[in-house]
């Protein structure tokens, strides 16, 4: 997969699918030098070299060729302030208050497997045999910065990750400035600039844009990836689309502060950058101090977006989700925030519990306001001792009845927050997120809690450990409904004060570690207000994240269809609610596109819903293993068509297809037609509902004549299977 020409100083990396070169130069900078579909092995050096503008694109006068300069050559991990004016992987400020970084190679390793950066969300390989790295040590010979980057190709996947460790090696200390962990020069700029923007109720909206010379992308500064843009990107090749043309998708494994950046030069070609947002970072290195920078992650496709969307998603279901919940059948749930909201007692809950049980749901959630005294968001986050008012005698009383009914049981925390209006914050002020002498400001009516301290997270580990430890608990849902301002904390000096916003989200993943390896049975939801925290950092800790708060099910239509960009649906919660302007049929149809779930009064229900309600349980039983392991084909999206969506799962071996189709608006009088993809075109299938068998050719080229089949809101699903 990845092999070295000692003579021509050329890194091969191949994957199925894709080849990387990187080369290093005559006067020892890395370079990268072809990123796209396979090439053989041919001499690419002349590529290292790109037309620069005479004396205004500075070159190294030590080295022989003038047309060599740093400011036009595809870096592979460029420096500041050495005469490459494009924006900059890495800047490192020196004792002299400078920030002029400059690596050179120094050596390299290549091996099987991939390395496992510690205390950060990763992607793993279950054997060797499923990656191989290529690590390169790039050293500053001013200051003994030490870069070490790591190339893992993943080669069954057509995916690439990159890190970056940086090192002081030298005997002065260094503030790290920048320290992205991606960068790549394409040689090109005909690209569209696809990212996922939004806002809480209306996540991961699609938005595709030409690129333009200059600098242009997208970021976070919110100490979370956020509703507002996700940690996302990719290029598609100019024309290309959902099936066809080159796309790079680009992902950050990280759910905090980031930034993806693509800037066109004067040659017209193309930096990308995406690593951590650099406002303000600033990560002081004693002599001998390492900082290890977060993965991305690289997926090409030269079948258009969707075949960029099935790798992450196979990828993701692979070799990020970990533990028992990976492969396990996670329990069809009902959650009681929209049913109740901080209305309900153990008898309520109890009375959900059974008429779930007589649906055939598997578990009951109980969310926010079992707590302190929390009757409504104003108070007691941090208070994380059970409000006996509402749950006489407790935990275990309640947990006793549901579990005795045969369902499991799920709890809601938000761990990382404090209510001014708490105990909590009342017996320790200084354990918030704030700034000495400023007003903070509150989300929610609440604080964040500085869970970058060990003390306060060890604190807050053993209160969460008590209500667990008291009766066996299923499930957690882990919330964080705000984002972070006025970042500082009481136990950073101002030398570290900058590394603030990194240690918080260090912070929460080493919570999130210590609960899942306390509980491993535990099944872990991450939520953020919805999906404001829908990140593979997240996924790495829990196996599914709540996508929005949205659940109406025309608006969830573009939630779900922008988040499986790079989500696969194993990791979308999605569930029915009451509050929706379409019929129970078409909810069910969209939710069963996620984890699935109820989020509703079951005890209001009416007997005709609750039939309905018995028929999705069964369907969602009968497809679960298609749309957990099947391939997503997007057959008609959002973003080309604001009326019709369609989608579909198709097994691997494309013996299996559920296709379904939502009309947000009827296409009046319309003739048009749903085809399907993905499906062999010579096997005959059988649709179940009318026993009619098409060749899949058919499915694909004619499809079904939809005119006036659907009205607004309405949906329809078939299920095919090879004869
Ligand atoms: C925001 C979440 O997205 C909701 O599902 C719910 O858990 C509320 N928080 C509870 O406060």
């Amino acid at each position: 997969m990845i092999t070295f020409d000692a003579e021509k100083k050329l890194f091969w990396l191949n994957t199925s699918g894709s080849t990387y070169v990187l080369h290093v130069y005559e006067n020892g900078d890395l370079l990268e030098l072809y990123a796209g579909a396979p090439i053989p092995c041919d001499d690419l050096r002349a590529l290292a070299t790109r037309p620069r503008c005479a004396s205004f694109s500075p070159a190294d006068a030590r080295y022989a060729d003038e047309h060599f300069s740093a400011d036009t050559a595809p870096m592979a991990y460029a420096t500041f302030g050495r005469g490459d004016f494009r924006p900059s992987a890495i800047a490192a400020e020196n004792e002299d208050g400078n920030l002029v970084t400059e690596l050179k190679y120094d050596s390299h390793r290549i091996y099987a497997g991939k390395p496992a950066p510690a205390g950060l969300p990763h992607l793993y390989t279950l054997t060797d045999g499923d990656a191989s790295t290529l690590e390169i040590t790039l050293k500053d010979p001013y200051t003994g910065l030490t870069a070490i980057l790591s190339y893992t190709v993943f080669e069954a996947l057509d995916a690439l990750t990159r890190s970056v460790r940086v090192v002081n090696g030298g005997d002065k200390p260094l503030i790290l400035r920048r320290v992205m962990s991606l960068c790549a020069d394409l040689p090109e700029m005909d690209y569209d600039l696809i990212t996922l923007w939004g806002r809480h109720d209306k996540e991961r909206n699609f938005d595709r844009r030409r690129l333009g010379h200059g600098e242009q992308g997208i970021s976070s500064r919110r100490g979370s990836s956020s509703h507002a843009q996700n940690p996302f990107a990719a290029l598609a090749k100019a024309g290309s689309d959902e099936d066809h043309g080159e796309v790079f998708g680009y992902n950050f494994i990280y759910s905090s502060n980031f930034a993806f950046t693509a800037d066109c030069d004067y040659n017209s070609s193309t930096r990308i950058l995406m690593g951590i947002e650099p406002t303000g970072l600033a990560i002081r290195l004693a002599p001998g101090e390492a900082f290890q920078a977060p993965e991305a992650v690289t997926v090409r496709s030269d079948e258009g977006l969707g075949g960029m969307s099935r790798t992450f998603h196979k990828l993701y279901n692979r070799h990020l989700i970990r533990g028992e919940w990976k492969e396990k059948k996670r329990p069809l749930l009902i959650n009681s925030w929209e049913a109740a909201y901080f209305d309900f007692d153990t008898d309520k809950l109890v009375a959900f519990a059974e008429r779930a049980k007589a649906l055939g749901i598997e578990m009951l959630v109980m969310d926010d306001g079992w707590f302190g005294r929390r009757n409504d968001d104003t108070t007691s986050l941090g208070d994380w001792v059970v409000n006996t008012d509402k749950l006489p005698g407790g935990l275990k009383v309640l947990v006793d009845r549901v579990h005795a009914l045969g369902l499991k049981f799920g709890i809601w925390f938000e761990p990382e927050m404090i209510s001014p209006d708490s105990d909590l914050y009342r017996a320790h002020p200084d354990w918030c997120v704030h700034v000495p002498g400023r007003v903070n400001s509150v989300g929610r009516h609440q604080y964040v809690l500085d869970v970058s301290r060990a003390d306060v997270r060890d604190a807050l580990f053993s209160m969460i450990c008590a209500v667990l430890d008291e009766t066996p608990v299923d499930y957690v849902k882990w919330d964080f409904n705000r984002n972070i301002s006025e970042a500082g904390s009481a136990s950073l000096d101002s030398a570290h004060a900058g590394e603030f916003m990194h240690r918080f989200v260090l912070g929460t993943y080493d919570l999130q570690d210590r609960l899942t390896k306390r509980y491993p049975g535990l099944l872990l939801e991450n939520c953020s207000g919805g999906g404001g925290r829908f990140d593979p950092g997240m996924l790495y800790y829990s196996p599914q994240i709540w996508t929005s708060d949205d659940t109406d099910a025309v608006e969830r239509l573009s939630i779900q269809f922008g988040t499986s960009l790079c989500y696969p649906a194993s990791a979308m919660g999605a569930h029915v609610s009451a509050s929706s302007r379409t019929g129970y049929e078409t909810k069910g149809d969209v939710a069963l596109w996620g984890t699935f779930g109820y989020e509703l009064d079951p005890v209001k229900l009416s007997a005709e819903t609750q039939a309905l309600v018995k028929e999705q349980v069964a369907e969602y039983h009968k497809y679960y293993d298609l749309i957990r392991r099947g391939d997503l084909y997007r057959l008609i999206c959002p973003w080309d068509d604001v009326r019709v969506c369609a989608w579909s799962f198709v097994s691997e071996d494309k013996t299996q297809a559920l296709a379904t189709v939502v009309a947000s608006l009827h296409r009046h009088h319309e003739c048009w037609r749903l085809r399907f993809k993905g499906l062999d075109p010579a096997k005959t299938y059988r649709d179940e509902k009318t026993g009619e068998t098409y060749s899949g050719a058919y499915l694909m080229r004619v499809g079904f004549n939809m005119c006036n089949k659907l009205h607004d809101g309405q949906s329809e699903k078939w299920y095919f299977t090879a004869e």
